[in-house]
């Protein structure tokens, strides 16, 4: 089938590669050269992600049977409206669907309206003294959320990036005065616990869930620094976590499943990947966000183990004929991001990398291509994610080490890598944690 990828980022390149293995012609369109879609792919395109009337020409011209978007500014641009009304079915939401990720208030007002379990208290603003008013009168720790979008980097925790009354006020002024995210200000209840991410297929009724996976945000090793994109995840052989027990991931599925309801009794049924973040809390898991992709770094544990033919998976959840369950190996996956020098900061874009794909292979492992760019016939760094690289082996140990042999095949002088991930000592403080959460 002659499939239309947009994205050129680690999840797209993990995309494109799944399509690849399915026997799909690919045709991408992307910002960047990334080089791992660029080998896979029939054709492609390098143009703005949102530009809807280029990308429409791109696929009238390619005679496009199914398309699938990566990111989420597309598909707020409307992306998927356009390409439908060209008549190319779509393995993503259209704009007001994708709005589960768009806008934190209309996810949160929606879990409210239809009595979706895993809810918190929050409240949204369009100006700073209503806020104000508001912050005085509650009385559990907080968390300041942009309601639109910000690329994962606008939210600040009460006790962590901010503390006092002026230190919440300051930062929601500048979310005013910048107008970031475009859209007013959520205060949310502060959730206590670890975070996990549930993914699904979806086509509007049915949800085929994947394997869990732990995103680390925090840039610097240990969970300190400043929030980035995701520095790296893992997931586990038996697809749970090691936090994460059989109830648990129950009550997050039986969430999202109850979001899709919600959604196609709106009117405006959910077609494509969902992205369910939680945080498991002594009183179960709470809904930290919904996306309407697949995570980014995420897409690249499940995608490398996933069993079933993706064209297949991306065409019924375009048609609504997906079926419940979607196989993937029981192996353990260990990703960690090559990310420039000052990631999460100041980012240096514009270094020479180069990875030894032949090498990574070898080992077992994988390496999907992100945010690198051709200047000059030669590959450099840009300002975000560089190489997401994926250890696969039946235990998390096997899967680090193999993620760390393959490690040693990329090469640049201004990069650097959060080598805990995944690691025995990492993963034990996890399950401390929750254990101290849970007084056990
Ligand atoms: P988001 O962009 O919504 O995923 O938020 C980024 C990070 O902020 C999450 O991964 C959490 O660690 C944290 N966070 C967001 N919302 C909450 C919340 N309500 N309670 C606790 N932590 C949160
Ligand atoms: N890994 C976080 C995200 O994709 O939003």
């Amino acid at each position: 089938m002659r499939v239309l990828t947009i994205g050129g980022g680690g999840r797209e390149c993990a995309a494109v590669d799944a399509f690849h293995r399915a026997g799909s012609d690919v045709y991408a369109v992307m910002k960047n050269s990334n080089p791992g879609i660029i080998e896979k792919a029939k054709k492609y395109l390098l143009a703005d992600e949102k530009d809807i009337a280029k990308i429409c020409r791109f696929a009238k011209e390619n005679i496009i049977e199914l398309a699938f978007v990566g990111p989420e500014a597309p598909l707020e641009a409307g992306v998927v409206d356009a390409l439908e009304r060209e008549g190319v079915p779509c393995a993503s939401p259209t704009k007001a669907a994708a709005r589960i990720e768009t806008s934190k208030s209309f996810m949160r007002e929606l879990v409210r309206k239809h009595k979706v379990d895993g809810n918190l208290e929050y409240a949204s603003f369009d100006n700073p003294a209503d806020t104000e008013a508001y912050l005085r009168t509650v009385d559990h720790e907080i968390v300041v959320k942009p309601v639109g979008l910000t690329g994962g980097k606008g939210v600040k925790v009460q006790g962590e990036h901010i503390h006092t009354m002026k230190d919440i006020m300051g930062y929601v002024n500048e979310i005013f005065e910048n107008n970031i995210g475009g859209a007013g200000v959520i205060i949310e209840e502060k959730a206590v616990g670890e975070e996990f991410t549930q993914m699904a297929f979806c086509d509007g009724k049915t949800v085929a869930p994947m394997p869990l996976v732990q995103d680390h945000k925090r840039a610097y090793e240990g969970d300190v620094g400043p929030n980035t994109g995701g520095m790296g995840s893992y997931s586990d052989a038996d697809h749970l976590l090691p936090f994460v027990g059989v109830e648990d991931r129950r009550k997050a599925l039986e969430i999202m499943k109850q979001i899709v309801s919600a959604m196609s009794e709106e009117g405006c049924p959910y077609r494509g990947v969902m992205y369910g973040q939680f945080m498991l809390t002594k009183s179960g898991p709470k809904i930290i966000e919904i996306n309407a992709r697949f995570g980014d770094p995420e897409a690249m544990n499940v995608l490398p183990i996933l069993e079933d033919n993706f064209e297949k998976i991306c065409w019924d959840m375009a048609k609504g004929t997906l079926s419940g369950a979607v196989r993937f190996a029981n192996k353990a996956t260990v990703c960690k991001y090559v990310v420039p020098r000052g990631y999460g900061t100041k980012p240096e874009a514009g270094h020479r990398i180069s990875v030894d794909m032949d090498g990574v292979k070898r080992s077992g492992a994988e390496a999907f291509y992100s945010n690198v760019d051709m200047k000059d016939g030669v590959l450099v760094t840009g300002t975000s994610r560089a190489v997401g690289v994926v250890g696969i082996d039946y235990s998390l140990e096997g899967a680090d080490w193999n993620c760390e042999t393959a490690l040693s095949f990329v090469e640049s002088d201004a990069i650097f890598v959060r080598h805990d991930i995944g690691t025995r000592d990492l993963v034990q403080r996890r399950v401390d944690h929750m254990r101290e959460i849970l007084g056990k």
